[in-house]
């Protein structure tokens, strides 16, 4: 009771929303899309067939396949003018300030897939968003390089385009390395999707009001940025790379069980895993083997696999229960395979925006659906009335 006004003590602040998606046991560590086990999927799937596992909640048959890879492959170049949009930006720009303005503008260019009543306009929005996230992403890092941006290449792969409009340039030809592709198509498969994360639950929200689909999106891509959420993958990397060497690991040990220091170890624990986050086991492999078939050695992947060893043998997060999560070995990856770090959670963002999609769709396909309304405990002052300003002392 707060005075005047009691509120109802057995309110729960749980709102949970229903969903046939993903399904994650935190502690056991089991991570579902569609039922289907996410390191089953990075092993033996690729990202568009997950895509459409997401979207449509089986695998697809080959004929479904087909047409589906087609349907987004021919979404993927972007409107003439929505290119004159990276001219406005400077040109140290961080990436996802670039990705959440130019995917929220997509709302001023393709009007006809904004009607969120129209299955249909639906469908095409869905499909523009996934297929032309890629291209805008790669626009934004060529506008950081001062490169020249390259059109898609219908006749590549998902991950094999990307990396081509990213890395290629049009004096010469770009030679895809099967490694690398596939390292990209496990990266995007890994992050596609995660449940009621907050940026999906940002999409939900957004999308709860009739708000347009590219709007959801940015509003989705803003939340992910932050680094307790997507733009972990960025600040665990440049802790990796702070820490340096192995003899300093102990040091920011000490700091992230300091209760009067704020460091986190970033990369680190979990609002649902309590166990290991499958996704960094498979993302751990990743590393390994991207890093051996390219020949290459990297002494940030020696630092993290000594810090996972130390942290997961250390009381401190054994009894907190604090394991890696996703973002702690995908920058390794993301690293090996030739991005910068700001870009790291703008391919968070690619992936992450089938996921997003779906879990939009899902809502959409609702008829029971309202505008969400997340519930408050107050805990202000009760009634009281107007004092004069010459009456406050
Ligand atoms: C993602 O929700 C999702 O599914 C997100 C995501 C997805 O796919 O969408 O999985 C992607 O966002 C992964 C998380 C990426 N973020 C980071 O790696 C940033 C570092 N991690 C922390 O900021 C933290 O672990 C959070 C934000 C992820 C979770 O924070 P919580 O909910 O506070 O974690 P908790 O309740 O389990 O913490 C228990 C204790 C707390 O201490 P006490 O209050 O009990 O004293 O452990 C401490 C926390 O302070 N703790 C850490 C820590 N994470 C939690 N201490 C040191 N280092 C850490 N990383």
């Amino acid at each position: 009771n707060t005075g005047r006004f009691t509120y109802d003590p057995g309110f729960t602040s749980t709102a949970a929303c229903e969903s046939k998606i993903t399904y994650i046991d935190g502690d056991q560590g089991i991570l579902l899309y569609r039922g289907y086990p996410i390191d089953q999927l990075a092993e033996k799937s690729n990202f568009l067939e997950v895509a459409y596992l997401l979207l449509n909640g089986d695998l697809p048959s080959k004929p479904d396949h087909d047409e589906f890879t087609h349907l987004i492959t021919r979404h993927t170049m972007i409107h003439e003018q929505l290119a004159q949009f990276y001219r406005g930006f400077r040109r140290d720009a961080h990436p996802m300030a670039i990705m959440c303005g130019i995917v929220g503008a997509m709302a001023a260019f393709y009007h006809d897939s904004t009607d969120i009543h129209d299955p249909q306009q639906r469908v095409i929005a869905s499909h523009r968003i996934i297929a032309k996230m890629p291209t805008l992403a790669a626009m934004a890092y060529k506008y950081s390089i001062g490169q020249p941006f390259l059109y898609p290449d219908n006749s590549l792969s998902f991950a094999g385009n990307f990396l081509r409009m990213t890395f290629g340039v049009p004096a010469e030809p770009y030679v895809i390395d099967p490694v690398v592709e596939d390292a990209m198509e496990k990266l995007l498969i890994l992050q596609a999707d995660h449940e009621q994360n907050a940026s999906t639950s940002t999409v939900r929200l957004a999308g709860s009001s009739g708000a347009n689909p590219f709007a959801c999106i940015s509003a989705g891509i803003a939340c992910l940025w932050g680094p307790a959420h997507g733009g972990a993958n960025e600040a665990a990397l440049n802790m990796l790379r702070e820490i340096g060497t192995p003899d300093r690991i102990p040091e920011f040990i000490a700091r992230a069980k300091n209760k009067d220091d704020p460091f986190r170890l970033m990369g680190f624990g979990h609002r649902v895993y309590k166990n290991y986050d499958p996704r960094a086991k498979v993302m751990s492999k990743v590393a390994k083997d991207i890093l051996d078939k390219l020949g290459r050695s990297d002494p940030i992947f020696d630092v993290a696999r000594e810090l996972e060893h130390i942290a997961l043998n250390d009381p401190y997060f054994i009894d907190k229960k604090l394991y890696p999560n996703v973002d702690f070995y995908s920058g390794v990856v993301m690293s090996a395979i030739g991005f910068p770090t700001s870009m790291f959670t703008v391919l968070f963002a690619i992936s992450r925006a089938v996921g997003w999609i779906a879990q939009w769709t899902e809502m959409m396909e609702d008829p029971e659906q309202k505008i969400g309304r997340p519930r408050q405990l107050y805990t202000g002052p009760t009634q009281r009335d107007f004092v004069p300003l010459n009456a406050r002392g």
